[in-house]
């Protein structure tokens, strides 16, 4: 939620930025800004919208040479979307941008700052500003002034800040919200993830809470909580595969559900081996054992990942499994035992709830397991054991590729639990593990291949304001996902119930005509949803089901019909989840929606 980037060093400060902020701008999209020395003058430009006009605008204002700066792209918490609101904020002393909420920022205001200050915007970045300047006033030094400003903050915050009288040189600092530094041959970075500065450098270093990092263009220097210089440990990333390229589609969106085939396979290869779940690069059989009970938590899309989790777990290993969106799970005092296991999903390893759920279940000394994508984050390092993903970098807000790798591993990790517990035979691992197989190397690229099929019924949905799903099992999950990602890029309302349930209240909102879309690709289940389909359909529903070639009377019975490839195991919700993905980008698309960047949203949520 919101990027920052930071830089000192030979190269031209703005371009870097600005260049930077693009990668970021996933991040948040509302408004951008930067600060650069110019002529050892601090110069500010804001803008509402896009990178590009901050782009346009800086060109036109900025034009001499400077070294040095900070920018940032904005997700508004505080203030509304508008260039007074705009990062960065600050006064004649210092500029500075902030990721995160100061959850004291009127107490701060009124109680500390005082009548005297001239806030200028609605932000609560300002008041850190306000806070930093007068602690350097009081004690006239630059780093325990930024120190001291911390301790009274609360809430969370990443920070990039300059200071009018200290040219050329960044400081940063940070609390619940992710900062890294990087070192590259023509100067020194801060950035709130690592591909804000990738081109530039793989080295990386993690800053931690409270730590306050100098840079310049020659030397980096982190200072701890209590004022002592430490040595920083250096990571190398991973090398830049070209998933950040968006390869001739028209979104990235659409291109990333195109990855899916390659991004399961490669998440396969790292967790099997000889047909067989296998993690014993990050973790010994022995941390499967002997578990109660297991709790999975995450947000959005990564949730419903979770529940699909759940749900094989539950069928193929027999343990209980509570699952909880983290907003609430971090807030339900769960009731945990020193045997369970907890499974956090996240594609960014960032989300400010997961990483909360975390830290609790960390502060009780409960085991936990991380399913994660990206490399680096916090989550990767605050783990008991991660379990990396490999989707590549996931650039469109929408969670697509990332969401298949992640019921993959969770469908290892039910394996493997179900292996280690005696529950199943190896036998039995080794055809559904098969079955994973097929559906990347066959099933996916063919509906892939079809995907324009799905263009007569995405153009049928996009005219209706208000869209059903409905699914058993498995299914009924995949329709929760299904409506989510309906939702969220096409603007159309929709909601997403368990077949047997509507009949308790909301088939009431079924009139002529409206859409229902029936996800039934467990064949278990096919004579319930055949019942439950007729009940809609009695009532005036237009019935779109997502079912396979030979769900013939499903076929007969639905107005419309998105064919899946061969049938497969009630374990297998890959190809579906693939058809409904796609639904959601056709409807979007056919309303001329901004896909990659919906309204309203950013794509990493580091604030609650
Ligand atoms: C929806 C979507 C979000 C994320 C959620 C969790 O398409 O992308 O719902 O799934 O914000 O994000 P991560 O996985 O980064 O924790």
């Amino acid at each position: 939620m919101c990027g920052i980037i930071g830089y000192s060093g030979e190269s031209n400060a703005k371009d870097i930025i600005i260049d930077g902020l693009r990668a970021l701008e996933y991040r948040g999209y509302d408004s951008a800004g930067l600060t650069v020395f110019e002529n050892n003058r601090l110069r500010t430009v804001r803008t509402t919208g896009r990178v590009n006009s901050l782009n346009e605008k800086t060109a036109e204002s900025i034009r001499g040479k400077q070294k040095c700066g900070i920018g940032h792209t904005r997700w508004a918490t505080h203030g509304e979307p508008s260039e007074r609101n705009a990062h960065p904020q600050g006064n004649d002393t210092l500029m500075l941008v902030h990721n995160g909420i100061i959850e004291n920022n009127n107490e701060l205001k009124e109680n500390y700052i005082g009548k005297n200050y001239n806030f200028t915007s609605d932000t609560d970045t300002e008041v850190i500003a306000a806070v930093i300047e007068k602690e350097y006033k009081e004690c006239g030094d630059r780093i325990q002034s930024i120190r001291k400003a911390s301790e009274r903050l609360r809430g969370s915050f990443a920070l990039g800040i300059v200071f009018s009288d200290c040219p050329d040189t960044v400081f940063a600092t940070r609390k619940d919200s992710p900062l890294i530094v990087g070192r590259s041959s023509h100067g020194n970075f801060i950035a709130s993830d690592i591909s804000a500065f990738r081109k530039h450098t793989d080295k990386y270093c993690r800053l931690n809470d409270y730590e306050t990092a100098v840079i310049s263009k020659n030397d980096i220097v982190i200072i701890n909580r209590e004022g002592r210089s430490l040595s920083p440990t250096w990571h190398t990333a991973e090398s830049r595969n070209d998933s950040a390229d968006i390869h001739g589609f028209r979104h990235f969106m659409l291109k990333e559900i195109y990855d899916e085939p390659e991004a399961m396979k490669k998440t396969f290869e790292a967790i099997t081996d000889n047909g067989l779940p296998d993690f014993s690069k990050t973790v010994d059989d022995d941390f499967f054992r002997r578990i109660n009970s297991i709790h999975i938590t995450a947000c959005g899309t990564a949730y419903h990942a979770g529940l699909l989790g759940g749900h094989f777990i539950e069928k193929l290993a027999r343990i209980p499994v509570n699952v909880c969106v983290a907003s609430e799970f971090r807030y339900n005092d769960p009731v945990t035992d020193k045997n369970d296991l907890v499974i956090i999903i996240s594609q960014s390893g960032e989300t400010a709830d997961s990483l909360a759920a975390l830290r609790l279940m960390n502060s009780r000394g409960i085991r936990t397991l991380s399913v994660v994508n990206a490399q680096g984050s916090s989550m990767e390092n605050e783990s008991d054991c991660i379990i990396r993903t490999h989707a590549g970098a996931e650039i469109s807000v929408a969670s697509t590729k990332a969401f298949h790798v992640q019921v993959l591993v969770l469908l290892m990790i039910a394996v493997k639990l179900a292996l280690v517990n005696g529950k199943i035979t190896e036998e039995y691992a080794k055809e559904i593990l098969k079955e994973v197989q097929n559906d990347f190397t066959y099933n996916i690229p063919d509906i892939l291949q079809r995907s324009n099929s799905i263009l007569p019924v995405a153009d049928r949905l996009s005219v209706h304001r208000n869209v059903f799903f409905i699914g058993r099992g498995r299914d009924s999950i995949l329709a929760t996902e299904a409506s989510l990602k309906l939702k969220e890029i096409s603007y159309i309302n929709s909601q997403a119930y368990p077949a047997g349930e509507l009949k308790h209240g909301t088939i009431s909102l079924i009139e002529k005509g409206t859409p229902v879309i029936a996800v039934v690709t467990d064949s278990f289940f096919y004579d319930k949803m055949k019942s439950n389909i007729r009940e809609v359909k009695a009532r005036g529903a237009c019935v779109i089901s997502i079912c396979h070639r030979n769900a013939k009377e499903i076929t007969e019975i639905s107005d419309e019909v998105i064919l899946l490839p061969e049938e497969t195991s009630s374990l297998m919700p890959f190809s579906a989840s693939t058809v409904i993905q796609l639904l959601a980008y056709h409807t979007a698309n056919a309303l001329g929606r901004d896909i990659d960047k919906p309204r309203n949203l950013a794509k990493s949520v580091t604030v609650e």
